[in-house]
């Protein structure tokens, strides 16, 4: 059967909706070396327990050649192996162990900006008149000698750098050592579309697409207001020709190829998700957006820590699951190598710490859409509290506690403390793969702390265990692949003001699933007949091992699903 009919519309069947993903972030994932760094070996070790767990898909975070500014996402060579990591060998024995285990393999591609490594970036600084003199974004200061604007770049600073050899500013929206490439020169498009089919003419299955929605910026780049520096994201997010270049790649490359694409896309509104999502557009075929990583932060962005609450957070995920039910695909994920570890930001990593893991991944599981799982997830993996600020390695977190500390006198307890709670090392601790010392990541000496917690969270404890996270994630993934309602299914929120349960139904022809959750240290009661009428409702999973014989009751934390016709 080729197509899903349900209520709205015949859904077509793809791989890659009924696909599960899970990231892998190489430098804290395993280390075979000793150096203290994972890498490409250190996966391999590790390819039965990815077969183990059911994953459909890798997403390798970028291998490529870097000086590791911000750890691999400032490429210096497309089409080489870091050093730390291993030889393009190891890569090649890594596709063929995923591919033997039937596992795709999806690379990332960070084509927004190169390293200022990179031979490209060396040229264009060096000759401006050169082949490769336009490939970067450059412009003079203005006549008072002012910056060319006031754009605020999400490393801290503003985000021009001079060359001293080339007597002008570069953009990076991220790093210094991030240069922006310029889309809008054809030469550019064209080198990078070469570079994609490297990688896809040696195998690979797929790529998922660093900050992609932000490679075209409004001509003239324009500085908002009159403030020294601003934020300038109107200029770059969705930027004028974004659709026009992802249709020139999807048909220069990924057309041409049976491949798994999904763009990160910061900022993103569901009008512009659909644009690049549907089907009939040739776009792309998920985004990642971010809307519901900002439910907890305040006017003042990321590090303005405000409480959430879950009206707004289902309401965010419906706007979602009901924007692109017809028409695109959702990417459904709650963490990643950005973001602090799940179960500490929307679950609870103490006492509930496994009901509320579990709870979560039911959620990403059950809600319509591709999961995307990231390293230790499985494990209820949390968040890290280093008591120094030397500890910390992330360049988003140092830039800004030098700005803040250093140079806006804050607090530095204050901050600390965000950085803690919000920083993206927490999603960086190496995963605890046994008790012994350093989590069996490494013999050698970590490149980041590990998490104290390894000797009660860890891999080995977890396949030992029947009632563990990573078992129950293995039943989730499970039944995926049994039941096509997960994800074909219709969806529909119920409840969406109550503040302590989650719930919604998935429906498929005849079948309707319930799915219930209770976000909540306090256990509750609800109505399930009400929902299901005369039916007979069948309990397909909880995520509390011992039975609760009173349907209708949820545990702390508790998730349920059930099923009636
Ligand atoms: C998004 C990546 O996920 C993040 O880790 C990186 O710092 C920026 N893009 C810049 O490449």
């Amino acid at each position: 059967m080729n197509t899903y009919s349900n209520s709205e519309a015949s859904v077509k069947r793809e791989f890659w909706k009924e696909a599960v993903v899970y990231q892998i972030y190489p430098r804290s994932f395993k280390d075979s070396d000793g150096d203290g760094v994972g890498d490409i070996q250190g996966i391999i070790e590790k390819l039965d327990y990815l077969k183990e767990l059911g994953v459909d898909v890798i997403w390798l975070s970028p291998v490529y050649k870097s000086p590791n500014d911000d750890n691999g996402y400032d490429i210096s060579d497309y089409e080489d192996i870091m050093d730390e990591f291993g030889t393009m060998h190891d890569w090649e024995q890594l596709l063929a162990g995923l591919h033997e285990r039937g596992i795709k393999l999806m690379m990332d591609l960070v084509v927004n900006h190169t390293s200022d490594e990179h031979p490209w970036f060396i040229e264009s600084k060096n000759n401006p008149d050169g082949e490769y003199g336009d490939y970067y974004i450059w412009r003079d200061a203005h006549s008072d000698g002012s910056l060319p604007n006031n754009w605020e770049s999400f490393f801290s600073g503003n985000v021009w750098e001079y060359s001293e050899e080339r007597g002008q500013y570069y953009l990076h929206l991220f790093s210094k050592k991030q240069p922006d490439l310029n889309w809008e020169n054809p030469k550019v498009r064209q080198a990078v579309y070469k570079m994609m089919k490297f990688w896809l003419d040696k195998g690979v299955d797929g790529f998922r697409m660093d900050v992609i929605n932000l490679i075209s910026k409004v001509e003239g780049l324009p500085s908002n207001g009159t403030e020294e520096i601003a934020d300038g994201s109107m200029y770059y997010v969705d930027g004028p020709r974004i659709h026009e270049f992802l249709r020139e790649m999807n048909e220069e490359v990924l057309s041409n190829y049976d491949m798994m694409t999904v763009g990160e896309m910061p900022g993103v509104t569901v009008e512009e998700a659909k644009k690049y999502t549907a089907e009939e557009r040739k776009e792309l075929q998920m985004i990642f957006q971010f809307e519901h990583m900002r439910v907890d932060a305040g006017e003042g962005g990321k590090w303005d820590i405000v409480p959430w609450t879950l009206p707004q957070l289902k309401e965010v995920m419906h706007k979602w699951q009901i924007g692109l039910a017809d028409k695109g695909w959702n990417s459904l994920y709650l963490n990643n190598h950005d973001q602090p570890r799940m179960v500490s930001r929307f679950g609870h990593d103490g006492e509930y710490r496994i009901p509320s893991a579990k709870l979560l991944g039911t959620l990403l599981h059950t809600l319509k859409g591709t999961p995307y799982i990231y390293q230790g997830e499985e494990l209820g993996m949390t968040n890290v509290a280093f008591d120094t600020i030397d500890q910390y390695k992330d360049i988003e977190s140092l830039n800004m506690y030098v700005e803040r500390v250093t140079e806006k006198k804050a607090d530095p307890d204050q901050v600390l403390s965000m950085i803690q709670r919000r920083g993206r090392d927490n999603a960086r601790t190496p995963v605890q793969w046994d008790a012994t010392e350093n989590a069996g990541f490494t013999n050698g000496t970590p490149w980041i702390g590990v998490n104290p917690n390894y000797t009660q969270i860890n891999a080995e404890q977890q396949l030992d265990d029947a009632d563990s996270v990573f078992r129950y994630y293995q039943k989730l993934i499970a039944l995926r692949k049994q039941y096509p309602i997960l994800t074909y299914g219709d969806y529909e929120l119920l409840l969406p003001d109550h503040e302590q349960l989650y719930m919604y139904t998935r429906t498929l022809g005849e079948d309707t699933w319930l799915i219930v959750h209770n976000f909540s240290t306090e256990p509750t009661d609800f109505d399930l007949s009400s929902y299901t009428g005369d039916q007979q409702a069948t309990l397909i999973l909880s995520n509390y091992p011992e039975e609760n014989a009173d349907l209708a009751h949820l545990r702390p934390y508790e998730s349920k699903i059930y099923a009636y016709n």
